[in-house]
């Protein structure tokens, strides 16, 4: 969708906002944590950092040290917080996730269906054996994310998303109605209306790059590697229902970029991996649509606001700027991994022109 000259002439030269969180990215480990990580602590205050490594964070202990990590990749940025999450298997046990929780390590649970995405061969492949810490979690009041699709290879790669609901969502919802439930990364406008109907204890998390582009992107003048992620791009009328519940003001939807940073070569494959980095100019991007849509006025709702209050959580109180003056998006960029090497990375928005600039707080630069 292009903006009308109209709504651009009308914009404001800039616009403060409460600090950002992001609801759902992957900061990964190593060298390449090193890269990505200050990229997200740029922007946003907090994260919920997604469990799927190699081996996955499953227990408490493993979540503190991947946490301890993670801030020793940052020190530049002393306030930003992560925030963990457990990576649900068959064999998770209830007394300690509630353990994690109460000792304020852990702030939700993430749920992979087994072979649904990266690093989800350990995921659930039974969601009825997972009853038990379904249960505790509704009880504590910890929150279930949910990567939803459904791994059945009969089903068409495109319905996935939609089949999960009917199959498996629906029903987990019903049984535990004071659960509370983040959709992650959505991408169809069934999703979007089966948040709208499930009430309270229902939310979803809506990246960039879903909001921007649709299943074309992946195949414009040739295969496009760089624009295939999980779920997949869904068609435009998709996108166009995610750009209205993005931009409703309704606090069931917030910021979640599903920042998820391959190595070149690994997108780049025969067998390339899912996922889009968009760490760098992800505000930006979130802002350039709600200008496209004129609703800059409900940006601070969807990227500060709603997040926090489902999560019940404070709101940030800083501030951050964003400037509306026109920037190009590098086509490759080259971070720093903090042991004398660089990682090269293809961003989210390569070579396109972005109509906000994040001000620089603390005279970092970016990458
Ligand atoms: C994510 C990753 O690479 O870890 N990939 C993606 O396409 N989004 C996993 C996920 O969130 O599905
Ligand atoms: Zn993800």
């Amino acid at each position: 969708m292009s903006p009308s000259p109209a709504s651009i002439e009308t914009s404001p030269p800039s616009l403060s906002l409460r600090r950002p969180d992001d609801w759902h990215v992957h900061l990964r480990d190593g060298a390449m944590l090193r890269a990505v990580a200050p990229t997200t602590a740029r922007s946003f205050a907090r994260a919920i950092v997604m469990p799927n490594l190699v081996p996955p964070v499953t227990t408490t202990a493993a979540a503190q040290a991947y946490r301890q990590r993670i801030l020793e990749a940052l020190p530049d940025h002393a306030g930003f917080q992560p925030l963990m999450t457990a990576y649900l298997c068959d064999g998770t046990d209830p007394e300690d996730l509630a353990a994690g929780f109460r000792q304020g390590v852990f702030t939700a649970c993430k749920l992979y269906p087994a072979h649904a995405t990266t690093n989800s061969a350990a995921g659930v492949s039974d969601l009825a054996r997972l009853e038990p810490v379904f249960a505790t979690m509704e009880s504590i009041g910890m929150p279930l994310l949910v990567h939803g699709e459904v791994t059945d290879a009969c089903v068409d790669i495109f319905d996935r998303e939609a089949v999960f609901l009917e199959r498996h969502l629906d029903p987990l919802v019903r049984r535990h109605p004071g659960l509370k439930v983040v959709l992650e990364h959505i991408t169809t406008e069934q999703s979007v209306a089966f948040v709208e109907g499930a009430g309270a204890s229902v939310a979803a998390t809506i990246t960039p790059h879903h909001l921007h582009i649709n299943r074309n992107a992946m195949f414009r003048g040739g295969l496009r590697p760089d624009f295939y992620c999980l779920p997949v791009a869904k068609r435009e009328r998709h996108r166009l229902a995610l750009r209205r519940a993005a931009v409703s003001g309704r606090p069931c939807f917030f910021l979640g970029t599903d920042s998820a940073p391959h190595a070149r070569a690994a997108k780049e494959s025969a067998c390339g991996c899912a996922g889009i980095f968009n760490a760098p100019w992800a505000i930006e991007s979130y802002a350039q649509v709600f200008e496209e849509e004129q609703a800059l006025e409900r940006l601070q709702g969807f990227a500060s606001e709603h997040g926090p209050r489902f999560y019940g959580l404070p709101q940030n109180e800083e501030q951050i700027r964003l400037v509306r003056e026109p920037q190009r998006i590098p086509e490759l960029v080259r971070l720093d991994d903090g042991a004398g090497g660089t990682v090269a990375l293809v961003p989210f928005h390569a070579g396109d022109i972005l109509n906000w600039r994040l001000e620089a707080s603390g005279g970092e630069d970016r990458p």
